[in-house]
């Protein structure tokens, strides 16, 4: 070992010992001919002092040092003057008195400092991805990482669950995300694809007799990026046999609970409460609410039928109750918006939603609705709206009125940016909730047929498998969403384990009995001989890490990520390839 104690670790009880110490040079400084290196490694700094009696060729040593070099130096621990006691640091009551430096390698001029609170671009920060890992925001959130999953390991272990590994080069899942493929050069022309989630070998396994799987598993999906979402991610994905929703949701719960008590030193209080779809779609216009403020969406559609306002009205009395005019009162807050930030919102709603617009109330002292659109409304309307949204003296009401799935976009969007500005978020807040009873299915107008919601392998709730041959859009499926703080840090459902029933479920999907059985055969043979009922979920680890370290980005806790072009900075990748490995794989660029 080139050094005995790390830079985090020695104290005042320590004092007299002589110790090594390796790392990267933080900072030099001279104070009248005394030369003190801050000394930094992954533990910690340390404080090294080179005093006047020692040989110039080491004092040279010193001073020809730059940020970065890296260093062994080794000497006597000794208290800090009374008047250089640092209390930040764990190590701030020491530091080393030093006759010796090595230097082990040089570092060139940096694009930036990592031990700097300057925070570089993030372009700069991904190219130069080793220095950025130098900083020690990196390092806590990527320490964070590892106790994270070594928690989930060890419960799940508990709980007699076997880490199993599935394969990286396997067959398309339609998850909804574009595949990743990867060229066979044995089979020219054909294609492996890299998981989208290992959700068919996972049920593959329970079909085997394994009964609870888990694995810290890496998916892969070719999709739009956003700050909550990577082209390459990792799930924390299990299985189980025999059981039904509450058995996985009690399964997550108490994980919950321990990653909350060993990470955060927190108590959560149990069971994790559950809301229904469309309980959140109606109070919150999404299916992953933030819960740490209120703000909910309060409807409006009746006493909007009978108006003038032409837009409230005709939204209200669309064709077969399928618009909506709903609103959110944000309290107090009619004195913080400007005539400007209204009309930003009102851009804002029309570009990101499609929305028509957005119409506003403020209620004046005297509790009177004020709006250019007043007029449209009478008196007893006025009061009626005022009523419903418990206006008080000085809120700001907003209103949307368009179809139902508009309204919630539109009032999810206004309600999360207006908490944001009005500051109604504890930033220590961790908000657990479970969605359960997602409809089954979606209708994609664009493409005129069924989706499903979740995936295809979901089984329908028994009460609702008798609208499967009339009304599909009325099944509700056994699905359950964990949401942290409005974030879906989670997503599972029960499978359907009746091969009968996944076929229909293919047909309502839109897929023939040819192409299930080219793309499925497997998985509906596997069904057949002796599936047991199972389950399972998937937790996003990357999101869950992200909102345990209080960050607001998902980069910030992997290692490499990707931008949101999906590239590596650091590496060059995606990249051009030679001639000749296309050749091998018969693939000529277009
Ligand atoms: P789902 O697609 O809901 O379910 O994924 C589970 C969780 O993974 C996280 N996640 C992502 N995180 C970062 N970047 C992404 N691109 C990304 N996509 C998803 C989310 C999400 O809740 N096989 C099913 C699970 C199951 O049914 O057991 C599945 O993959 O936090």
């Amino acid at each position: 070992m080139l050094r005995t104690k790390t830079c985090g670790e020695l104290r005042k009880e320590n004092i007299g010992e002589f110790v090594e110490l390796a790392g990267w040079v933080n900072a030099v400084r001279d104070h009248s001919g005394i030369l003190f290196i801050s000394l930094r490694d992954r533990y910690g700094v340390t404080q090294i002092v080179f005093s006047q009696g020692v040989g110039n060729d080491q004092i040279e040593l010193v001073r020809s040092l730059h940020p970065e070099d890296v260093i062994r130096v080794s000497g006597v621990v000794q208290s800090r003057p009374d008047g250089i006691v640092n209390k930040t640091i764990a190590t701030g009551e020491i530091e080393i008195l030093s006759e010796r430096i090595e230097i082990l390698n040089r570092s060139q001029i940096l694009p930036f400092q990592p031990s700097s609170p300057e925070v570089p671009t993030e372009e700069t920060r991904l190219k130069y991805r080793y220095l950025d890992l130098r900083r020690s925001k990196m390092q806590r959130s990527l320490a964070l990482r590892h106790r994270i999953t070594k928690i989930m390991r060890d419960y799940f272990d508990e709980l007699n669950f076997v880490e199993i590994e599935t394969p990286i080069l396997g067959k398309s899942t339609p998850e909804g995300a574009r595949d990743y493929l990867v060229p066979s050069r044995i089979s020219l022309g054909e294609f492996y694809a890299l998981p989208q989630s290992p959700q068919l070998y996972k049920q593959i396994l329970m079909i085997a007799g394994y009964d609870r799987y888990f694995q810290i598993a890496r998916c892969f999906r070719d999709e739009d990026l956003r700050a909550d979402r990577q082209p390459e991610f990792t799930q924390m994905d299990l299985e189980m046999s025999f059981v039904e929703m509450e058995d996985i949701i009690e399964t997550i719960n108490g994980l919950m609970a321990r990653l909350m008590s060993e990470v955060l030193g927190r108590e959560l209080k149990l069971p994790i409460p559950q809301m229904t779809y469309d309980e959140a779609m109606e109070r919150f216009g999404h299916d992953a609410p933030d819960l740490r403020f209120g703000m909910e969406l309060i409807d409006l559609t009746d006493i909007a039928k009978n108006v003038d306002f032409r837009i409230f009205r005709e939204a209200a009395l669309l064709e077969n109750g399928k618009g909506r005019v709903r609103a959110i009162n944000a309290k107090g807050a009619a004195e913080k918006f400007s005539r400007k930030d209204i009309d930003n919102f009102n851009s804002w709603v029309i570009e990101q939603f499609g929305a028509k617009g957005v119409a506003w109330f403020k209620v004046g002292s005297d509790g009177k609705l004020i709006s250019p659109i007043t007029k449209n409304f009478n008196e007893e309307q006025l009061r009626q709206i005022a009523e419903r949204l418990g206006a008080e003296p000085g809120d700001f009401l907003l209103f949307s009125a368009d179809t139902f799935a508009t309204t919630c976009k539109v009032l999810n969007g206004l309600r999360r940016r207006l908490a944001v500005v009005l500051n109604l978020i504890d930033p220590d807040e961790i908000n657990l909730c479970w969605i359960v009873n997602f409809p089954m299915f979606d209708w994609d107008v664009e493409e005129k047929r069924w989706i499903a919601m979740h995936h295809p392998f979901t089984s329908p709730l028994k009460s609702d498998l008798n609208y499967i041959d009339t009304e599909p859009g009325k099944i509700r499926a056994e699905a359950y969403d964990l949401v942290l703080n409005g974030f879906e840090i989670g997503g599972g459902t029960i499978r359907i384990h009746d091969s009968r029933i996944q076929s229909r479920v293919f047909e309502l999907l839109g897929l023939s009995m040819e192409l299930a059985r080219e793309q499925f055969g497997f998985l509906l043979d596997a069904l057949q001989f002796g599936a047991p009922p199972h389950g399972g979920i998937a937790l996003g680890l990357d999101r869950l890490v992200m909102l345990f370290a209080g960050l607001d980005n998902i980069r910030d806790c992997i290692a490499f990520p990707k931008t949101t072009k999906a590239a590596d900075l650091m590496t060059g990748a995606p990249s051009t390839v030679a001639m000749k490995q296309l050749d091998e794989l018969a693939i000529k660029i277009k």
